[in-house]
């Protein structure tokens, strides 16, 4: 088999660069090692920046988004029971769209089968060959049959666990690490969101968040010790635990109902530099990690995957090898902002363990925030996502 760009890893970036690219008339199939019904089974979360979903317009699949997605022109964030408000659109202009990132999967991956693109499900033993040659291939088992895929460019989008970044020798790649000593446990239950507006809540018993997929469904989250099990926690103890963090008229309001999912992630923070080695582009997580507080996984992965598909239509249209050279460091530049902004707002609300300096330090923060017009802009257009 030939194509122009093999794409491994049909998550968002994936399916979103292919989108892109198959609407300029590049050619690429897509390789993934699960079915799209697993992969359509993991509960991400749900906060797209503004130039995310201009560039889900642009793919032409952000129908459904608009139609279902919610509009947020603030965030609340709750300090041992007192609630403040940040208010984006006053602050920057901007606002965010609430709509679970699964979803944008879903109509990514609807979009691609309309469009009739290829993508090849449970593809076994993805291996990447000769990147740093002119013509790369990828083999993959299916079928019981070993396949081989003669390329130009081979786009690695497959995750933090993914095989590309492993491809990569050792020596040519750098890694930046940062893991939590904590997770968060998270539950979806179709009940009224709490509150209009997300609440982040930093709390002594430890960090929660009150979060939404539609007026009827809510996503909730609390920090826990990552030694948790995640079948320890009946429905009745994790609303238990969250109670307690929220303030009063939360409390009262919240409605709790059984869950129809639960599941424990723990926090990291991790950036491998760069992101190109020959023929091999990395994009999304399969670059860099960022801990969920502020949401800005997949708005990192549509940020490289804009670079990258600029990148290759200049390749293609315009013969020019200029985008693809500065990927890695146009990508980089904005992944390490988004870095630093999910690293900070990560020890702004979480409890660590015995440092009441950190805790002190927390407060202090927190009370800049709220008292400072400068301070609560620089929150604000980092949240709602910083230009490209
Ligand atoms: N071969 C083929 N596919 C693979 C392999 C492999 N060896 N390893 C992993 N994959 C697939 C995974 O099964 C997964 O479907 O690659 C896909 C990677 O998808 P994500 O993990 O969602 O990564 P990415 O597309 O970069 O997502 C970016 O979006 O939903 C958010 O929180 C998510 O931060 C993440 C962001
Ligand atoms: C979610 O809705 O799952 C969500 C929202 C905001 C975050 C993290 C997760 O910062």
């Amino acid at each position: 088999m030939r194509t122009q760009v093999a794409i491994i890893g049909a998550g968002p970036a994936g399916l979103l660069l292919g989108q892109l690219l198959h609407k300029h008339g590049i050619d690429n199939i897509v390789l993934e090692r699960h079915t799209g019904e697993y992969v359509l089974s993991r509960i991400r979360a749900g906060v797209i920046e503004q130039v995310a979903v201009d560039l889900i317009d642009e793919a032409g699949v952000g129908a459904r988004m608009h139609r279902e997605g919610l509009v947020h022109d603030g965030t609340q964030i709750c300090v041992d029971g007192v609630r403040h408000r940040i208010d984006f659109k006053e602050l920057t202009g901007k606002t965010v769209m609430v709509y679970g990132q699964t979803e944008i999967t879903k109509d990514l991956m609807d979009g691609r089968a309309a469009a009739g693109a290829q993508t090849v499900y449970t593809a076994e033993d993805v291996a990447l060959h000769d990147i740093f040659a002119d013509q790369p291939r990828v083999t993959y088992r299916a079928d019981g049959k070993v396949h081989e895929i003669e390329c130009d460019f081979i786009a690695g989008c497959d995750g933090f666990h993914g095989i590309s970044r492993q491809s990569v020798p050792a020596d040519a790649i750098s890694s930046y690490e940062r893991v939590y000593p904590f997770g968060w446990l998270g539950l979806l239950s179709d009940t009224p969101p709490v509150s209009e507006e997300l609440i982040y809540v930093r709390h002594r018993h430890g960090f929660a968040l009150c979060s939404m997929r539609s007026p009827t469904r809510s996503r909730y989250y609390i920090q826990c010790s990552l030694a948790e099990d995640v079948h320890a926690w009946p429905d009745e103890r994790f609303w238990d635990a969250l109670k307690p963090r929220l303030d009063a008229q939360a409390r009262e309001r919240i409605v709790t109902g059984p869950s129809i999912e639960k599941s424990i992630a723990p926090l990291r923070s991790f950036v491998g530099e760069p992101m190109r080695f020959g023929r091999l582009l990395l994009a999304g997580d399969a670059s860099h990690i960022v801990p969920p507080t502020g949401a800005k996984g997949l708005n990192l992965a549509a940020s490289d995957v804009r670079y990258l598909s600029e990148a290759l239509l200049e390749h293609y249209q315009e013969k020019s090898a200029a985008g693809l050279d500065h990927y890695s460091a146009r990508a980089l530049a904005r992944v390490w902002k988004a870095e630093r902004f999910s690293w900070w707002m990560t020890m702004l609300l979480h409890t660590f363990p015995d440092s009441m300096f950190d805790r002190k330090m927390q407060l202090a923060e927190l009370d800049y925030l709220f008292g400072s017009r400068a301070a609560a802009t620089a929150f604000a257009e980092n949240y709602v996502g910083l230009p490209f």
